[in-house]
């Protein structure tokens, strides 16, 4: 493995897309985190299922870490960014309450979704290890989405507006980092 000053960056559009994973992973941990953290006051209930959904998002972004380390890819421009946004979004989520915490769930993971779905179509001829890496966090994020789904209603004007923020976000990370 090379040192930091000697990583290159992402060339192709399937590298990007890992760079990009890679930063979406680390806010979804802070989101998490934030929202396990505030939760001890505001939703004691949900603390075990943040715990285990934080626990995935560590694993999720770990694999896309070594699939960066193993092709000397340095990380995306917006890998803090991310971070400290999906902490911002966790934090105010849980003080809003366990409604927020799981309309956030429910919009994140639904965003997420969509986009594996759209990266595995394309990586499965053109990268088999990252959509090796792809593949293998879907199972996660589709018990996280189905989780929040079941104890939530999703034409709330709360889910409704977390969707749409979600996705401005995250698109504006996907156009920044696929550049
Ligand atoms: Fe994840
Ligand atoms: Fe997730």
């Amino acid at each position: 493995m090379l040192g930091r000053g000697q990583l290159r960056p992402a060339a192709s559009t399937a590298e990007k897309m890992i760079k990009v994973d890679h930063a979406g992973e680390n806010g979804a941990v802070n989101i998490y985190r934030a929202q396990h953290l505030v939760s001890l006051l505001r939703a004691p209930g949900l603390r075990p299922e943040l715990m285990h959904f934080q626990a995935h998002e560590v694993e999720h972004r770990q694999i896309f870490a070594d699939y960066l380390a193993r092709h000397n890819i340095r990380r995306c421009v917006s890998y803090h960014l991310c971070g400290l946004g999906g902490w911002g979004l966790g934090f105010v989520t849980g003080l809003i309450g366990p409604k927020a915490v799981l309309a956030t769930t429910y919009a994140v993971e639904n965003v997420v979704l969509e986009h594996l779905e759209h990266q595995t179509a394309y990586l499965r001829n053109v990268d088999t290890d990252a959509h090796h890496c792809v593949s293998a966090i879907i199972k996660d994020e589709q018990e996280h989405h189905d989780h929040a789904i079941d104890k939530l209603d999703k034409n709330s004007f709360l889910a409704k507006s977390l969707i749409k923020i979600v996705k401005y976000c995250t698109e504006c990370v996907i156009r920044f980092g696929m550049r």
